[in-house]
């Protein structure tokens, strides 16, 4: 696909001059190939950021503006985002503001971004609060993912990108469940054919979750499973943990959630654990992390949210419990919560 991007653009996302965002690791692998593909400077120019989720920020959002407005990119211009999920986000967030909003595509090259990220119209960056704490939602006109790009992945990112997949399957499918698990070793040797599979698999669920619901009012929360520990671990972390890992031990604790409010099947959260492990994946928190400051990172998320934390819960694996008030989160008394954080330390 990569190889056919200028006539994918040219059909799908003509325009008169493209923004290449990429990080500095997916810079010389693959955007400046597409770059010269697409044609030189001024039709084309690259601007690139350091790589890692601290450049996921309005700083490098103003650095890569200014640059752009001094390179006299005009509203005939289209965004690409070339890279992981941090160029996802970033780009879409750039593309959704500059000059109040231009055209914007999506190019997932980490597994993450392919079975994720890059679909959905979610865009931001991170604050010192937390993550992802300003942003919009803003639509790629066309995501083009060329799974061939995975092959240069780090192991360590194969992984995280698959912990997503795990979520998609524990919120809507429970044969997709068992095949992932069932497959984690040829995931993990990156076998085409599987990592294809897995990510038509996981953007099917993704798409049709947000189809029926595009900017959250309701079941699209359901795609929050395992994130309001997660997101508490990989902010408390201070990002050593990668936002997959999080998730993965996320989702660990939001199943014992479960279990101890009577929601979720007692058997769950040993069968999360098990195809989190095959995966390589963390079941446990980071030892220098303890409870209270689990807990504190959590209560900040409570503010961006609903005026308390709010977590997804399964019924069982595939499935998503309602909550009485018709909600797809679920309150939790604070002991509960800190019952669950038990089972991951
Ligand atoms: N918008 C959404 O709906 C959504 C959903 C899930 C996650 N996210 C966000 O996604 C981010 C995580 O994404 P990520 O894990 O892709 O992080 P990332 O963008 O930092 O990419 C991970 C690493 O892999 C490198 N990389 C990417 N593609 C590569 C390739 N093909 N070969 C070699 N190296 C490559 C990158 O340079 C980086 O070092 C987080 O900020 C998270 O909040 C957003
Ligand atoms: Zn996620």
């Amino acid at each position: 696909l990569l190889r056919r991007l200028p006539a994918i653009l040219e059909q799908h996302a003509p325009a008169h001059r493209y923004a290449i965002i990429t990080d500095s690791n997916v810079d010389h692998l693959y955007a400046r190939d597409l770059a010269a593909a697409l044609g030189a400077v001024p039709h084309c120019t690259v601007f690139t950021f350091e790589a890692g989720e601290a450049s996921k920020s309005r700083r490098t959002w103003g650095i890569i503006t200014d640059q752009m407005l001094d390179a006299g990119l005009g509203r005939d211009s289209v965004v690409l985002a070339v890279g992981g999920g941090v160029a996802g986000d970033l780009g879409g967030f750039i593309a959704s503001t500059y000059l109040r909003g231009v055209p914007f595509v999506q190019v997932p090259t980490s597994l993450l971004a392919m079975i994720d990220s890059s679909v959905g119209g979610k865009t931001g960056v991170d604050t010192s609060r937390g993550k992802n704490l300003v942003g919009t939602f803003y639509q790629p006109t066309v995501v083009i993912i060329d799974a061939s790009t995975l092959k240069t992945l780090t192991d360590r990112h194969v992984r995280a990108g698959a912990a997503e997949a795990v979520k998609h399957a524990a919120i809507a499918d429970s044969d997709y469940f068992n095949w992932i698990e069932s497959n984690s070793e040829a995931i993990l040797d990156r076998d085409i054919d599987v990592l294809l599979e897995l990510v038509i698999k996981s953007v099917n669920i993704k798409s049709r979750v947000v189809s029926d619901d595009e900017t959250e009012q309701g079941k699209r929360a359901i795609l929050n499973f395992g994130h309001t520990v997660g997101h508490a671990l990989e902010t408390s972390s201070r990002y050593d943990l990668l936002h997959g890992e999080a998730v993965a031990i996320g989702m660990i604790a939001e199943a014992e959630l479960g279990v101890s409010l009577g929601i979720t099947e007692e058997s769950t959260p040993a069968t999360l654990r098990s195809a989190v492990a095959a995966l390589q994946l963390p079941v446990k928190r980071p030892s220098n992390l303890s409870p209270q400051v689990l807990h504190e990172t959590i209560e900040f998320d409570k503010k961006a949210r609903y005026g308390e934390p709010r977590f997804t819960l399964l019924e069982q694996i595939g499935r998503v419990s309602q909550a009485p008030d018709g909600h797809w989160t679920h309150r939790a008394p604070e002991a509960a919560i800190f019952e669950a954080f038990s089972h991951i330390m």
